[in-house]
């Protein structure tokens, strides 16, 4: 019998799995993010963890937990939070949860660039207070997103995603990536351009790469000022992508037009001054927050477990360094 570490509460469907593969199962159940000083106690003796994005997974906890483990595998698809070379050097496989949030994160970047756009929050916030007083000709004016071009830097599948679902409401698609689709340049129409051409060139810029050394403030101050004054930029992938205290200073000098984010550089921070602003919504990273996309992930980090502990190769398996 073989003991797995959850690092805080999960959807029951993967808890279940876990022990209906007769595993011993440890979750934390604390109300917020496993203490580090926890987390070194309780991963002593594991053979699988089962992580979260909050969870720094490097050399000392691999180390805490002994030599018997064999996977950690993190409830999300972004997995930053992971010591790729530590797990590699320990030869601890690790898995994440690819594919199976696509859906949600990329209506979650539409929503928010409808919210923004349409001032949304905003003229929520107006009518409630009880200042609408009757219809005026330019109350709460917004950007309309029709014939307008989304710049989608980084497209993976979330990309994709968000790529189809605007060009089906009438947008342009411009794209930049690592490496070119021209499958999906026929299939849609969009156009691969460089990153300054799509800065400059877009209304609505969405970005949805994973966090590395080389994206790391992706979009800093020069980046900010190549684009429109009336673009909105959207985040869903992970907060470091942006400096956010430029996109503070950008946002207040109206030197861009709004933001739509749902990560932040040093979560659950923000930085100085962004939740004053106006032309700013804000969502705490729930971009994946529906009951049918938790409940695939839970049960896929959980299935990766089971998998290796069993000898096999799920499919979700990190490629290591
Ligand atoms: C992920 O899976 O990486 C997302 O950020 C979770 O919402």
């Amino acid at each position: 019998m073989s003991k797995i570490l959850v690092t805080r509460k999960i959807p029951k469907a993967g808890l279940e799995l876990l022990k209906a593969a007769g595993h011993t199962v440890n979750v934390w159940a604390g109300s917020s993010a496993i203490p580090r000083s926890e987390l070194l106690k309780r991963v002593k003796g594991a053979h699988g963890i089962l992580s979260l994005l909050t969870d720094k997974i490097d050399d000392a906890v691999l180390q805490a937990a002994g030599p018997q483990l064999m996977i950690v595998a993190n409830y999300a698809v972004g997995y930053d939070n992971l010591d790729l070379a530590a797990l590699k050097k320990r030869g601890v496989q690790a898995a994440n949860t690819p594919g199976v949030l696509d859906g949600a994160v990329s209506e979650q970047a539409i929503a928010l660039m409808f919210a923004v756009a349409k001032r949304i929050p905003e003229a929520d916030r107006f009518t409630r207070a009880g200042k609408y007083k009757g219809w005026e000709p330019e109350l709460l004016l917004g950007m309309e997103l029709s014939g307008k071009a989304i710049g989608i830097l980084g497209l993976g599948r979330i990309g994709a995603g968000v790529a189809k679902r605007a060009q089906a409401m009438g947008m342009r698609v411009l794209y930049y990536d690592v490496k070119r689709n021209e499958a999906f340049e026929k299939e849609t129409g969009a156009a691969y351009v460089s990153i300054v051409d799509l800065l400059k060139g877009s209304d609505v810029v969405s970005l949805h790469v994973p966090l590395l050394p080389s994206t790391r403030h992706l979009i800093d101050a020069r980046k900010l000022r190549m684009m429109k004054k009336t673009a909105i930029l959207i985040n869903t992938s992970r907060g470091p992508v942006i400096d956010e205290k430029a996109l503070v200073a950008a946002l207040k000098a109206r030197r861009l037009g709004g933001a739509g984010l749902d990560v932040y550089e040093n979560e659950p921070k923000l930085a100085p001054g962004l939740a004053k602003l106006p032309n700013v919504v804000l969502t705490p990273h729930t971009a994946s927050a529906t009951f049918e996309t938790r409940d695939r992930m839970a049960r896929d980090a959980a299935q990766a477990i089971i998998s290796v502990l069993a000898g096999k190769t799920p499919p979700n398996l990190i490629a290591l360094p």
